[in-house]
């Protein structure tokens, strides 16, 4: 059987606020933010799953905290089965930094000013000394017609200030592939880009999934654009993901009220379709004070007594399509 490319077993990661000398010295109470809550599920090999929820759920902190960006408060991540904290320094050189690349949100931020278009997509081949440096050079040129920079010498010897916004996220995606990585993480990949050049953008990184076979991860709060690029969707409420299936099923049959409401909450992914439309009242709690029981419960026009016992598990509600609620448990 075929491991899947990512397996996250209890992630967790917590940052604790006011953790400095003074803060103890004056004896401020600490304070636990729980980004990530214990978050288990997987990537199939060539599968693009999407991470949908409101700002601040935590999707960001998974995504960095499932590439070692940040070191887990606890839990496991699984790459193609094995597991990166038993991983050696080689090991992840070699085998978890090149194949797991991330396209951040922000174009503006994420390409170095002082660099030209060359220098910043030839930068990960220098770190990782592979080819010689005309083998480089050709690569760099490669990748970026790859990613629609044509013809290269026309970008190649480019600062980023002369860019479009639209010329830098492609460069950002043409450093983040040209090690030809396995697994590819964006993270709000488009929404700081006029709506012109959203598209083509999106149309790129669903080509580039189909012809480098890539598995991928695709983070935003638009659940239409995750219905275009993903085979899956899963949803995220204060550190938990709370419901993952099918995109379809996700979009046109979602089960846990909270899924309900943000899909009601988009007009746009198919405006003939009738869906129930639940307002989502109140604001999200602070991650720092969690509700007792079903963190939704507060918000959620279904709630009942017992919600607020115990955090429900996941059920199976439908094929392959689970949720975090006990309106499921039969
Ligand atoms: N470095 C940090 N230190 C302390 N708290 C943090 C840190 N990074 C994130 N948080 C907090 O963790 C929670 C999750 O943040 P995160 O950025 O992962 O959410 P998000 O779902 O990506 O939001 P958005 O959609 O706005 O990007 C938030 O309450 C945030 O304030
Ligand atoms: S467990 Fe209760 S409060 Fe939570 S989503 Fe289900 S019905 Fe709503
Ligand atoms: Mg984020």
């Amino acid at each position: 059987m075929t491991e899947p490319t990512i397996r996250t077993k209890d992630l967790t990661k917590h940052f604790t606020l006011n953790d400095s000398f003074v803060s103890r010295l004056f004896g401020t109470e600490t304070k636990t933010v729980r980004a990530v809550d214990g978050v288990s599920f997987e990537i199939e090999r060539g599968e693009s799953f999407g991470l949908a929820g409101e700002s601040g759920c935590g999707k960001t902190t998974l995504s960095k905290t499932l590439l070692d960006l940040y070191s887990p408060t606890a839990g496991d991540v699984y790459f193609n089965g094995q597991n990166i904290a038993e991983m050696s320094d080689a090991e992840m050189d070699s085998d978890f930094r090149t194949e797991a690349q991330i396209v951040y949100q922000n174009p503006y931020d994420s390409v170095n000013p002082g660099y030209t278009v060359r220098r910043w997509v030839r930068e990960p081949l220098d770190v990782h000394g592979i080819g010689s440096r005309d083998e480089r050079e050709n690569e760099v040129a490669e990748t970026l017609e790859r990613v629609g920079l044509k013809p290269a010498d026309a970008y190649i010897d480019e600062y980023s200030s002369e860019l479009s916004g639209g010329e830098r996220q492609r460069v950002s995606i043409a450093r983040a592939i040209v090690l030809g990585p396995s697994f590819l993480v964006g993270d709000e990949p488009v929404s700081m880009l006029d709506v012109s050049a959203r598209a083509s953008i999106l149309h790129l990184l669903n080509d580039l999934q189909t012809d480098l076979g890539l598995s991928s991860l695709y983070i935003s709060h638009d659940l239409s654009m995750l219905k275009y690029m993903c085979d899956r969707i899963g949803v995220m409420y204060l550190g938990k993901l709370v419901e993952v299936g099918p995109t379809e099923q996700i979009i046109n049959d979602p089960k846990h009220p909270y899924t309900k409401a943000l899909v009601g909450s988009t007009p746009i992914i198919d405006p003939d379709r009738e869906r129930e439309s639940i307002d989502l009242e109140g604001e999200v709690p602070d991650p720092v004070n969690l509700p007792s029981g079903c963190r939704f419960a507060p918000r959620c026009p279904e709630a009942m007594e017992e919600c607020t016992r115990a955090e429900p598990p996941m059920f199976d509600t439908n094929d392959e399509q689970v949720a975090r609620c006990i309106l499921y448990d039969d």
